[in-house]
């Protein structure tokens, strides 16, 4: 395929800013995209946290100025530096205003009451850098809501530029429960024209949804998984947007997220207390004592420990485990927690830790030497979500030995293959209802495999270990996606 000129734009990218599976998702497929010989460009915010000395980023001259509508031009300054290990070039959009602030989106749990306005400007930036480097793109990509205005502003404000002549537009969805809706009063910084304010567009219960826009807008949307791109036609998953999807369903892709091996592989993990590999997993039981020491747990190799990192959010199904975990404890484990997220849960799990420190260990935060220590030194890991758009971690888990417990549902279901006790098939335990006995008898058949099924748990262990979602797969079917784009905006 010709080489393509592609501009992503993300709120969040690995190492730089990080706050769920977004961001590992754009700080990896452009390396791909790269090694697959495109030209590719991130764009992403220079949040406080973005270190510049650390990263060795470079002021490009002049600042870019950023069409804000009634608000005016604003001015950003621009960064550049590189994706890690890498040639790929990223631009953070510097603006005090904006983005001089501590948090991606919100200071403790309260969302910026600008953000509409924040990530219009990023959108738009984007766009206005393409156009100072140069750089015209046959693709422009947006992910979520915070930049799903890309699209809307290529067929709207750029729909005669030259410099975007040649670009079709792709939007992937994330996370369809975020869709940045707003005010009203956004239209007019947005600037595309109140004739897109209409209920087959922009407009929501008299606001603006701007991922609805983008869905509208973009020559094609990918949501992470097979699955979920089924799931969000539905009214179960759909959040309110199931039927303005299913009319673009021909457009709607669902595109696997892959996993980056150079960062999640037990054999080259330096967070690890000792390294292993499917041949020699000596070194994992390394890992779980030191697991068990760090979470003040009883040292003992003969007891399965269950894994947990992730956001506690509603979304990770922490209801179905907050109500599940007390019968949990009384089976013969260990559980060891690590998230963050809401308040009720973040106590409530403390709590549960505190009447049961031989059994349970709960780390309050984020930590990422931790999350990769819990990948490796557990047994099974748990992921009861009540939706998962793809779901990193079970993936990670694979390949670190450490069994996926799952509730199938988006990639979750797409990923794991249940165990099937008399081929020794599989590579984790699935369960459908999304309810607290469905999660407790799924764990129990894994517990009870653990201490019964020996064979089997090797076999699903090896299976696991083999298993690889590599992000070259998902590269090549993104070009296809890229290809498809092109044809559809300028015929074939
Ligand atoms: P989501 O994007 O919905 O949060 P994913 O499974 O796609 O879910 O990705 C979550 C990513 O964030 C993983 O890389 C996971 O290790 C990381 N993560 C989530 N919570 C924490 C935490 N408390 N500490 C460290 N890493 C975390
Ligand atoms: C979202 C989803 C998660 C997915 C990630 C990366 O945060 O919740 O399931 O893996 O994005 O696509």
């Amino acid at each position: 395929m010709d080489k393509l000129n592609i501009l992503i734009a993300a709120s969040e990218v690995v190492p730089f800013a990080k706050s769920g599976g977004l961001a590992d998702v754009t700080g990896a497929l452009p390396k791909a995209l790269r090694a697959l010989g495109h030209d590719v460009r991130v764009v992403m915010p220079r949040y406080y946290i973005v270190d510049r000395e650390k990263y060795n980023l470079k002021l490009l001259e002049g600042p870019l100025g950023v069409p804000m509508g009634v608000i005016g031009e604003e001015w950003a300054g621009i960064y550049e530096g590189v994706l890690p290990d890498s040639d790929v070039p990223i631009y953070f959009v510097e603006n005090e205003h904006y983005f001089g602030r501590k948090g991606l989106y919100d200071e403790n749990g309260i969302a910026f009451n600008d953000n509409d306005n924040r990530f219009i400007f990023l959108s738009r930036a984007a766009m206005q850098l393409a156009k100072k480097l140069h750089f015209q793109p046959d693709i422009i990509h947006g992910n979520d809501w915070h930049t799903a205005a890309m699209p809307i502003f290529l067929n709207t404000v750029y729909a005669h530029d030259p410099d975007f002549s040649r670009a079709a537009s792709v939007l992937s969805i994330h996370n369809l429960q975020h869709q940045g809706k707003f005010y009203k009063g956004a239209m007019d910084v947005l600037s595309v024209g109140w004739e897109h304010f209409t209920a087959d567009d922009l407009e929501e219960y008299d606001g603006i949804n701007l991922l609805k826009g983008g869905i509208v807008h973009a020559n094609a949307v990918n949501a992470v998984s097979q699955k979920y791109a089924q799931e969000i036609m539905t009214s179960e998953y759909g959040w309110g947007l199931e039927r303005l999807i299913g009319h673009y369903g021909y457009k709607l892709f669902g595109i696997l997220n892959g996993v980056d091996y150079d960062e999640w592989s037990p054999a080259i993990d330096d967070y690890l207390p000792a390294k292993f590999d499917i041949d020699n997993l000596e070194g994992k039981k390394i890992c779980k004592r030191e697991l068990q020491k760090q979470f003040n747990l009883p040292q003992k190799d003969d007891v399965p420990i269950i894994g947990l990192v992730g956001r506690l959010a509603e979304q990770k199904g922490i209801g179905l485990l907050a109500e599940a975990i007390g019968g949990l404890l009384e089976m013969d484990i260990q559980i060891v927690l690590l998230g963050a997220g809401e308040k009720w849960a973040e106590h409530y799990f403390s709590n549960i830790s505190a009447n049961y420190p031989d059994k349970c260990g709960v780390y309050i935060g984020y930590r990422n030497d931790l999350a990769h220590q819990i990948e490796a030194g557990s047994d099974f890991f748990l992921m009861p979500s009540l939706f998962e758009p793809c779901g990193l971690n079970q993936i990670y888990s694979l390949r670190y030995g450490t069994l996926p417990i799952v509730r199938a549902t988006g990639g979750l279901d797409d990923t794991i293959e249940n165990y099937e006790p008399y081929t020794d098939n599989g590579d984790g335990f699935k369960f459908y209802d999304a309810t607290a006995s469905a999660l407790y008898g799924t764990v129990k058949w894994a517990v009870d495999t653990y201490y019964t099924d020996k064979e089997g748990m090797e076999s699903l262990i090896r299976n696991a270990m083999q298993k690889r979602f590599s992000w070259e797969v998902a590269a090549k079917a993104y070009e296809d996606v890229y290809r498809y784009c092109i044809s559809q905006r300028f015929g074939a």
